[in-house]
């Protein structure tokens, strides 16, 4: 059942996200606080997870939307270089021990990525600033 989950919220056109290539991230509130989250295709699957890495709660891309290690096998936190596995999030070496980063339901269809709110994650309101917006 869906219990608890949220509508499907539209992500990014399938064809914006490549093999292996940068994430498109995205804004949410967890807890109602304003937090990042990141899709990006891996084994031609597209996940996603919150922008947040376990060892220090920082976002994680060493540029904007640039989350994979230079042989694209796992994901590297900039900071002190935690990896995690793209597939599941888990972590793979580093400083984030048995921790897994936060993972958010997605759904691609007809061309089109989704993501399904949760209870604890959910999208911005319309016209609401985005984290780091200008005023
Ligand atoms: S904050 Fe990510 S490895 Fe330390």
């Amino acid at each position: 059942m869906d219990e608890g989950r949220g509508a499907a919220e539209p992500l990014c056109p399938s064809q914006s996200l490549s093999e292996r290539g940068g994430a498109w991230v995205f804004d949410v509130l967890q807890y109602r606080q304003p937090a990042r989250a990141f899709a990006l295709r891996f084994d031609g699957r597209v996940v996603a997870y919150l922008n947040r890495c376990v060892h220090v709660p920082m976002e994680m891309d060493w540029r904007p939307g640039e989350f994979l290690d230079s042989d694209k096998r796992y994901i590297l936190c900039a900071t002190h270089g935690a990896a995690y596995e793209p597939g599941n999030g888990h972590c793979a070496d580093g400083p984030c021990g048995r921790g897994r980063l936060t993972p958010i339901k997605v759904e691609e269809r007809d061309g089109q990525v989704y993501w399904y709110p949760s209870p604890d994650i959910q999208p911005v309101p319309f016209g609401a600033l985005a984290p780091g917006s200008p005023t």
